[in-house]
């Protein structure tokens, strides 16, 4: 069976998008098969991969109320690849519940902004309430500082709100306007920046779940 990793947090904006399918992308380029479901109404990964010379498998696959959870949790797992990365919308709504009930891991991005933090928490809460009815101590999950800007001091000091969580910190994704310029051009960022400090960033996150997963 697939291995899922979800992406979420209760906010828009803080780079859930941007991690999900860089990261797709990046598993790709490592070898798995890789499906992305893009859970989000906005459907940003969707107009992402459709926009370039993706070879990813993806859907796009948004929920309107709890109406459909079973039959979409039952679509996501029918994907016959190695790993399926969900990217979630920015609310608390049905799909995101589910897509966090089903996970293998949780990654939730958080920029270095106070507003961000409750968000934060509440999407841990999410995680918490998963392994309560899972009882099996899953779904595993990482906190990843997103469009980190290390020269601020905020920058600086997110690992230490961070902690508070309780919940296991993973590899930084600077602010990098690659990042931007990737989306525009249909591209993620191991091909529009092969070499780059952004990729690295990638790298190291895939890294970081994979130990973790796998
Ligand atoms: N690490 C980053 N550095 C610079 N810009 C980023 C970074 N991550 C995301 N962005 C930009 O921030 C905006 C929101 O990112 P997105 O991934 O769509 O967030 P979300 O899915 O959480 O709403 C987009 O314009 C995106 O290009
Ligand atoms: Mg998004």
């Amino acid at each position: 069976m697939a291995t899922v990793l979800t992406v979420a947090n209760l906010k828009g904006g803080v780079g859930k998008t941007t991690v999900a399918v860089n990261l797709a992308c990046e598993m790709h380029a490592r070898g798995f098969s890789v499906a992305v479901i893009d859970a989000d109404t906005q459907g940003s990964a969707t107009h992402w991969l459709n926009s370039g010379d993706f070879d990813i498998d993806h859907d796009h696959m948004p929920l309107d109320g709890a109406q459909g959870v079973r039959r979409w949790i039952r679509r996501v797992l029918a994907k016959e690849v190695d790993l399926i990365v969900i990217d979630c919308p920015p609310h608390l709504q049905a799909v995101t519940e589910a897509a966090v009930g089903i996970a293998d891991i949780v990654i939730i991005p958080v920029t270095a902004s106070g507003a961000d933090l409750i968000a934060t928490a509440r999407a841990v809460e999410l995680v918490h309430l998963a392994r309560r009815k899972r009882r099996n101590g899953a779904p595993d999950c990482i906190l990843i500082p997103s469009k980190i800007d290390v020269r601020t001091l905020a920058g600086r000091e997110i690992t230490d709100a961070l902690t508070q969580l309780g919940e296991p910190i993973g590899p930084m994704v600077r602010q990098r306007t690659a990042f931007v310029d990737s989306f525009s051009t249909g591209q993620w960022i191991g091909e529009y920046a092969r070499r780059s400090a952004a990729r690295d960033d990638i790298a190291a996150l895939g890294e970081a779940v994979l130990t973790r997963v796998l």
